[in-house]
């Protein structure tokens, strides 16, 4: 499986939804780094169920337990590597599904690739739990980046055809970001959150899930980021959002909906300020051949309705090659979208920080 991530740093993700535990390493992270536990156990309290009626009611204490890279709480240049014990697993409910693929899951796929060997308990290495070690590593990044003037921060930006409103890609002021990042529900605009929570409910009393999108900035971002071609900021965002589950869109600035624009429409005019050079507006995202523009990055990451859903659904017995109707058993997030708001965030301040250490000069020099 190829569940690592970076070029200068190495995340590396491993464990199943229903193995003894979860965990990352991380190798090559700056040393002399001072790592808040507490800071980095809010920010996993962000993406763990039950702090809203729109998550599952699966427990997940998600308790990070640092194996080593840190010495007095400070990274020590060796490779960092946590581990998140899984306590609250019913393997039983899974049992049925080896013969039986659950729809919208990886369930065939793996099955195919794997010649069945794949641990199917709780979706295995495919499943959203594996959401959490990310967000270890992601929440070191973010306390890195934050040292040194740069915010990344995401919201909830529409479920099902109710919408939250954008960020202004010129940039967020300091507080509203702070907000969101307190929240149990981010959204920009509190009766948006409204519309959203009940389109969830709406999905979940019908024993339906929905879809929706998470939209993240970065702001504090120097320009001269980044390579072109595969080396490029979207690039390298991609490839890590894609590999959070149920990822299946990403789009940087006016995105797919540059594609309708003509270039008087869409170009961004360049200005001198007193910051130094900005665009007038910022329908790149932030991105220009690949490297960041000293504009916000802003992209938008859209995610598909949960899988699992409390319906009876059409499958087949692989091992009896018929059609067989389906319950899927377990208990699932309605909506995946308000969960995977901090893991949009561990995601791409890993890759800002991978981008940054291109230069690790340029990192040193801004150490504050
Ligand atoms: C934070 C998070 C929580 C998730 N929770 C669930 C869940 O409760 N039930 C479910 O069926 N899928 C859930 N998923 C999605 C599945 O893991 C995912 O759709 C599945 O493994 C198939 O992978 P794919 O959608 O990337 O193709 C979650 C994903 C994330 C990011």
């Amino acid at each position: 499986m190829a569940s690592y991530l970076g070029k200068n740093i190495h995340v590396s993700i491993f464990g199943q939804s229903h193995s003894q535990a979860i965990g990352v390493s991380v190798d090559g992270l700056p040393a002399g780094e001072r790592v808040d536990l507490d800071e980095l156990e809010r920010f996993l309290q962000r993406r763990a169920p039950g702090r809203d009626q729109t998550a599952t009611p699966r427990k997940e204490a998600d308790q990070p337990q640092i194996l080593c890279g840190l010495v007095d709480g400070v990274t020590c240049g060796a490779p960092l590597a946590a581990l998140i014990q899984n306590t609250n697993t019913r393997s039983q409910d899974y049992e049925l599904l080896r013969d039986v693929p659950r729809p919208g899951h990886a369930d065939y796929t793996a099955q195919v690739r794997y010649g069945g060997a794949q641990d199917v308990r709780g979706g295995g290495h495919f499943s959203g739990r594996l959401t959490a070690p990310l967000c270890i590593a992601g929440g070191v990044a973010l306390q890195i980046l934050a040292r040194r003037g740069i915010e990344v921060a995401a919201h909830i930006a529409w479920v099902g055809q109710e919408e939250d409103r954008p960020f202004d890609p010129i940039g967020e002021q300091a507080e509203i970001l702070d907000r969101l990042k307190r929240a149990d529900f981010p959204v920009l605009m509190p009766e948006a959150g409204e519309r959203i929570r009940k389109t969830i409910l709406e999905a979940k009393a019908l024993g339906d899930s929905v879809g929706g999108g998470v939209e993240c900035i970065v702001q504090g971002l120097p320009a001269g980021v980044g390579d072109p071609v595969f080396g490029g900021m979207e690039s390298r965002l991609a490839a890590a959002l894609f590999g959070i589950p149920a990822v299946k869109g990403v789009e940087f600035g006016a995105g797919f909906g540059a594609s309708h624009m003509r270039g008087s429409q869409h170009n961004d005019p360049f200005q001198m300020t007193a910051e130094g050079i900005r665009t007038a507006s910022n329908r790149a995202g932030g991105i220009l051949g690949g490297i960041t523009t000293g504009m916000p990055l802003v992209f938008r990451v859209a995610f598909k309705p949960t899988p699992s859903i409390a319906r009876e659904q059409d499958s087949i017995s692989l091992s009896r090659g018929q059609a067989v109707k389906l319950r899927v058993p377990g208990r699932h997030d309605p909506c995946i979208v308000p969960r995977a708001v901090p893991v949009v965030e561990a995601a791409a301040a890993l890759v800002v920080l991978d981008a940054l250490l291109d230069s690790p000069a340029r990192l040193e020099m801004k150490n504050v």
